[in-house]
């Protein structure tokens, strides 16, 4: 049996807690594609923000945010985030990042740059002869990658997801407080969802998925179908 290799784009968005992340760059793995976590990019810039002194309302923080020296990998095995040349993966899981990112997200010049910036990423991988590339986010359907041929929207009610959230952050070595995990979960929820600029919705044409009683290999099992099921996955033969 060949390597499986994806064509084109597969974006999958939905609210944090519903094993996006996971799920994307395992499936990215599994179909030899590139993987882009676009979360990751709107932390980075709030950590600029925060870094600089700035309030993430103040409209100074979308100057700060605008300038900041971003790159991302993508290769799924080793995905990685730079701020001005930083390693910074791990300090942007940090509640500090985590609670003002909505914020920051909501400019819509720094929602933009970064589009551009995600557009471009995804133009190179596709270029790269017969590309593939997982992309997840909010907006990857509806604003990013509107002609994807696979969109996939995850859901997860918001105390499955709390727990989730709970868990990585414990297994982080960070503490835990389930009714705040919670709460913070449902005010992200609003903001990502009530923002003017591209909140977070399904596209028309995405597949919905309710995650809150699948496992890990479950959902990814049902990606990878419906991926094949489109064409995108191309097997490659030995020899
Ligand atoms: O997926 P995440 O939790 O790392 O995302 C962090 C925040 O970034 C989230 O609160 C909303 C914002 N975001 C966005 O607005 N658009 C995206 N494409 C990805 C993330």
């Amino acid at each position: 049996m060949g390597a499986e290799r994806l064509h084109g784009v597969l974006a999958v968005d939905g609210p944090s807690g519903t094993g996006k992340s996971t799920v994307a760059r395992r499936l990215a793995r599994e179909l030899n594609a590139a993987y882009l976590d676009t979360g990751s990019m709107y932390r980075a810039v709030t950590l600029a923000v925060l870094r600089a002194g700035r309030s993430p309302e103040a409209p100074e923080a979308a100057d700060v945010a605008l300038d900041a020296s971003i790159e991302v990998g993508t290769d799924p095995s080793a995905p990685s985030i730079l701020l001005g040349g930083e390693d910074v993966a791990e300090e942007i899981r940090g509640e500090a990042v985590t609670t003002s990112v909505s914020a920051v997200s909501a400019y819509p010049q720094v929602r933009r740059r970064l589009v551009e910036l995600q557009r471009s990423i995804i133009a190179e991988q596709l270029g790269k002869g017969p590309g593939g590339i997982v992309v997840e986010g909010r907006d990857i359907g509806t604003v990013v990658a509107p002609s994807a041929p696979l969109k996939v929207y995850l859901t997860a009610s918001a105390e499955v997801r709390a727990t989730r959230r709970g868990g990585q952050d414990r297994r982080a070595g960070r503490s835990v407080d389930p009714d705040a995990t919670l709460l913070a979960v449902r005010r992200r929820d609003e903001l990502d969802s009530g923002r003017a600029e591209s909140p977070l919705r399904p596209a028309k044409d995405a597949v919905t998925l309710d995650t809150s009683k699948l496992d890990v290999t479950a959902v990814l099992a049902r990606l990878h179908d419906l991926a094949s099921e489109r064409g995108l996955v191309e097997r490659e033969v030995a020899g």
